[in-house]
């Protein structure tokens, strides 16, 4: 199979989806759960917390700098090609996502981006926004923790 057709054939697929847009009450603004509709083959955890190794929620302590500055190293090695903090590049601006999503929900989409953006309906309707996909970067577990940390210091108040 070449990589073009499989590239090709999902977006054009997840375009028509985004753009036809008529059918579907619950688009998808605010929270994941918002997004839920009958048709949903996720459960209401995956919805809010995203499909991925995380399978229950996260209760964060207190910012630990010492891990936010871990997680500000793996950032620009591995995230920044594609992400900034304020403005849209190839992917979403990340400063306001710990508000948006939650923790559980950032882990499995930085440790499993593309079953997210083949089934998570806020997910699919980012790749259709912004015509990429993001790439798998291969984080362990830690390093996507340490990058959440990093994330939470970039939240404007
Ligand atoms: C190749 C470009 C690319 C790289 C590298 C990349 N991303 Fe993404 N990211 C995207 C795109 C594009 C999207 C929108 C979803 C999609 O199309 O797959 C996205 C979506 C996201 C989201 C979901 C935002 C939301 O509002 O739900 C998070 C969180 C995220 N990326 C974090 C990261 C982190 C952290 C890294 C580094 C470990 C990273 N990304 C690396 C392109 C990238």
């Amino acid at each position: 199979m070449s990589m073009r057709n499989y590239v090709i054939v999902p977006l054009v697929a997840l375009l028509a989806m985004g753009c036809g847009g008529t059918g579907d009450s619950a688009e998808s603004e605010g929270t994941p759960a918002a997004a839920a509709d009958a048709t949903s083959d996720l459960t209401p955890f995956q919805l809010e917390h995203g499909i991925g190794p995380i399978t229950s929620p996260m209760t964060l302590a207190a910012l630990d700098p010492a891990l936010a500055a871990t997680g500000q190293g793996v950032f620009n090695e591995k995230c920044s090609a594609c992400h900034k903090m304020d403005v849209r590049y190839v992917g979403p601006a990340l400063g306001g996502v710990t508000t948006l999503r939650s923790p559980a929900f950032i882990m499995n989409m930085i440790l499993n981006p593309q079953e997210m953006y083949e089934r998570h309906p806020v997910t699919k309707e980012l790749l259709a926004q912004y015509m990429s996909f993001m790439a798998n970067q291969n984080l362990t577990q830690d390093e996507a923790r340490a990058v959440l940390e990093y994330l939470r210091t970039q939240a404007s108040p």
